[in-house]
């Protein structure tokens, strides 16, 4: 089932889930189920709260609140970045249940190349080494749905936008994952997508930013609360208004590593 269909958020909220496998190099419980409703049927992640390991710097709320707060954002923008993603009970318990998206594994968006070989038009973020040891850069291709989710990580404050987050789905869309670590009130950006550092934001962007702000002052701020503290919620109403002062896309903060580790 594609991520835009209709029918996932009523299937993912009410069919039967059964879990049929495990992402094994998962920190946390992350399963993989199979959801049914009569006759339809999809794939999807199953991440049950009983699974979360405890993060120190992350007391509040559960991480599959988080992942569900970041989807309502990414609905917000109308961009559609987040896989449709609901908080429902499962066999495990309350957790968050996400639609699978089948990616083209070919045409990654983030990628390690030699320093000769960026593709033309992608962006570097920076010099590192391969595991030869050689000299190679961190580069992220640069499409307006790309900048929109780099633009989305800096509202959701992503922690941990890794390689590895970014989906090329096989519908031609670009998919976010793995938000469990989004949206603390302190910045703690930590992305390979910095490859728009310094650039002026779309007039587009701007205008969503703009509806965005004003729908977290209503519903949307009462959806997120239900997932965030107060002042996380009142914490992304400050990112959109920096975001709308700066018109740019930010740099890191220095106070915090710009970049994930391992960054896939
Ligand atoms: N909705 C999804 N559709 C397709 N692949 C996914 C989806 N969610 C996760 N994945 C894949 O599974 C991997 C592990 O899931 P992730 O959400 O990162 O789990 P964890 O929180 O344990 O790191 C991801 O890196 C990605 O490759
Ligand atoms: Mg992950």
């Amino acid at each position: 089932m594609l991520p835009t269909d209709p029918a996932a958020l009523p299937l993912l909220r009410h069919g039967r889930l059964d879990v049929t496998g495990r992402i094994v190099d998962a920190s946390n419980a992350t399963l993989l189920c199979t959801v049914h409703c009569e006759g339809v049927s999809a794939e999807c992640v199953y991440k049950p709260i009983r699974g979360e390991r405890p993060l120190w710097d992350f007391p509040d709320g559960t991480l599959a609140g988080r992942e569900v707060a970041s989807w309502l954002l990414s609905e917000a923008t109308g961009w559609s970045l987040v896989p449709p993603t609901v908080m429902r009970s499962g066999p495990l318990g309350r957790g968050m249940v996400q639609l699978w998206v089948d990616t083209n594994v070919e045409h990654g968006l983030v990628d390690v190349v030699a320093v000769d070989a960026v593709p033309r038009g992608w962006r570097t973020v920076l010099r590192a080494q391969d595991r030869f040891g050689n000299p190679a850069l961190l580069v992220h291709a640069d499409t307006e749905a790309i900048r929109q989710l780099a633009v989305l990580d800096v509202l959701l404050n992503n922690a941990d936008r890794k390689g590895g987050h970014v989906l090329a789905g096989l519908d031609g869309g670009v998919y976010g994952v793995d938000h469990g670590i989004c949206l603390h009130r302190e910045t703690k950006l930590r992305t390979v997508l910095w490859g728009f550092l310094g650039d002026q934001l779309s007039p587009a962007v701007l205008d969503v930013l703009r509806r965005v702000r004003s729908e977290l002052d209503g519903a949307l701020g009462t959806a997120l609360a239900e997932h965030l503290t107060q002042a996380e919620v009142r914490a992304v109403r400050d990112r959109a208004d920096q975001l709308l002062i700066s018109k740019t896309f930010p740099a890191p903060n220095g106070h915090w590593p710009a970049i994930p580790w391992p960054a896939f």
